[in-house]
């Protein structure tokens, strides 16, 4: 593999030292275990919503064996409001292989991270770069839109991550693995702070001289990236059904489930949807409890 570094790496890091967050999971001597915690949290909730929520599970279970000690129920109602509940099942299975194959300790290979269950491409390079100082393009939705912008001159990247962008973001990897992480979550920040999806800061940002897409004017994408919304959906029924069972340290009788929401077709489908995920055990008296 071919890495050219990036012409303006010391750019973005010289803004990173300047303005990164103080983020928990970013502080020198974070374990491995902390740093994947973090990262399947932040793949689809707000930092805001993660920093209690990290701190009060590593707080519970500061190591893999310590979750796969207690049921994947526990996982789940720890769980909480983060949303897209299947994380905490299947962080939860993951730590249970890492305390049985590995002795407790996380893989630190990408290949190896990969096949453990709920750890797709971005979470496994994540967690080889940032816990391992291992050398892999770091491309999550914010990197990618800064290199979209910068280096393509679009606003927005498509869809999926296609090869070639894997390949420029691997071209842009600065010689020295250490910096070459660093450079990854520099470029991060820099997506998360200024180079924003909806209001970008373009005087603020320390690569504006370089950036394809302002030095085109800034031309709208055809198609805007969507927002997902939340009421009314099947989700927001799911959230609703799951909290009953958090908040009960007993199995719950259909009939509390029914009282959280009103149309019963939706409510069928929704609970039906959280058995088969292994979210919801069905008991054999007819009442329901978080999975054993
Ligand atoms: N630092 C490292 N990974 C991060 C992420 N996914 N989101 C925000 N900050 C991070």
């Amino acid at each position: 593999m071919l890495f050219m570094s990036s012409p303006y790496a010391d750019l973005v890091l010289g803004w990173y030292a300047v303005n990164a967050r103080n983020l928990p999971w970013r502080a020198p001597g974070v374990s491995p275990w902390a740093v994947l915690v973090s990262e399947i949290m932040l793949q689809q909730t707000p930092v805001s919503r993660v920093l209690p929520a990290y701190q009060a599970w590593l707080g519970r279970w500061p190591t893999p064996a310590a979750l796969a000690a207690d049921p994947a129920g526990e996982a789940v109602r720890q769980w909480g409001r983060l949303g897209y509940p299947r994380r905490a099942l299947r962080l939860h299975e993951t730590a249970t292989i890492v305390t049985s194959k590995y002795a407790g300790e996380l893989p630190s290979t990408r290949e190896e991270l990969l096949a453990l269950p709920g750890i797709g491409a971005y979470t496994a390079a994540a967690v080889a770069v940032f816990a391992f100082g291992r050398k892999h393009a770091v491309l999550d939705t914010n990197v990618r839109r800064v290199l979209s912008r910068v280096e393509s001159g679009r606003e927005f990247p498509g869809a999926q991550p296609s090869v070639a962008e894997y390949r420029l973001a691997e071209s842009l990897l600065p010689a020295d693995d250490a910096v070459a992480a660093r450079w990854s979550v520099a470029v991060m920040e820099l997506g998360a702070l200024t180079c924003t999806a909806a209001a970008p800061r373009c005087d603020d940002c320390p690569v504006a001289q370089r950036c394809a897409w302002l030095a085109a004017g800034r031309p709208a994408a055809a198609e805007r990236p969507v927002g997902q919304t939340y009421e009314g959906t099947d989700r927001q029924c799911r959230g609703r059904l799951l909290a009953v069972l958090r908040d009960s340290r007993e199995p719950v009788a259909q009939a509390r489930l029914d009282a959280v929401w009103p149309d019963h077709v939706q409510r069928a489908r929704a609970l039906d949807g959280l058995v088969a995920d292994g979210l919801v055990d069905p008991l054999p008296d007819g009442r329901f409890a978080l999975p054993a």
